[in-house]
């Protein structure tokens, strides 16, 4: 598995082009403020009514209600829960721009399909491999987080150039990005998750309240 760092990324796919976020919760956070610290056009898209735009223009970052975020974008990177992926994605594929590109942090929407984008637009995932403070934290000291990165569907031919620039302005190819898929992303996340992280967590919590 080939690891990228900044030196073999090139950041001009990035460069005088609007990133919309969609979302400002864990990785939403983390990814805006890294963006823009990297000199990338940055915009977060928030839903209506939301308390989230206070912190927001606190932390130095343009907001506007996705419609109007998403269509003044040319990279759109879903944010959200992935339980409400496919219906967030529903609302906002009338107002995405014709060849846009669209991205995810994790692969389990394209995976299993509950989101089928548009055929004009550029799939992409870059995946951090760790939580947004982390890659917050990281980002300040000079440091980067490892990140996974796949292209599912390529229509501009430059979707992979977008995955790397996207990452490298997140900080990550100061520790490396590797190639992966959708599909092997979300298989290793979900085993992780269930089976190492949580997994011995319940372990852990039935063999403390068992009586001594
Ligand atoms: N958390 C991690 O450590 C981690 C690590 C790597 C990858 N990922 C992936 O990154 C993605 C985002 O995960 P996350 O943990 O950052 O999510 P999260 O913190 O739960 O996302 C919360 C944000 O989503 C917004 N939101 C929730 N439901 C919405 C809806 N129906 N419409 C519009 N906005 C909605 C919330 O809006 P309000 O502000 O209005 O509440 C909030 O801004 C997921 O694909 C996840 O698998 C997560």
């Amino acid at each position: 598995m080939k690891r990228l760092t900044d030196a073999d990324i090139d950041p001009a796919p990035l460069l005088g082009k609007r990133v919309a976020i969609v979302g400002y919760g864990n990785q939403g956070r983390a990814q805006a403020r890294n963006l823009k610290d990297s000199g990338i056009e940055v915009v977060v898209g928030l839903r209506e009514g939301t308390s989230s735009a206070v912190r927001v223009v606190a932390d130095g970052l343009e907001q506007e209600p996705l419609s109007s975020a998403v269509s003044g974008a040319d990279v759109v990177m879903m944010l959200v829960p992935d339980e409400v992926m496919a219906g967030l994605y529903g609302e906002i594929e009338p107002q995405l721009r014709d060849g846009a590109a669209l991205g995810f942090s994790h692969g389990l929407a394209i995976h299993f399909a509950f989101v089928r984008p548009r055929e004009d637009l550029d799939v992409f995932l870059l995946a951090p491999k760790g939580p947004g403070t982390a890659l917050r934290s990281l980002y300040e000291r000079g440091e980067g987080m490892i990140a996974l990165w796949a292209v599912a569907q390529d229509r501009s031919g430059k979707a992979r150039e977008t995955a790397l620039a996207y990452g490298r302005a997140l900080g990550c190819g100061r520790a490396g990005l590797l190639e992966s898929s959708f599909a092997e992303e979300c298989e290793a996340d979900l085993f992780n998750e269930g089976a190492v992280v949580w997994g011995p967590c319940q372990s852990c919590l039935l063999l403390a309240s068992r009586p001594s």
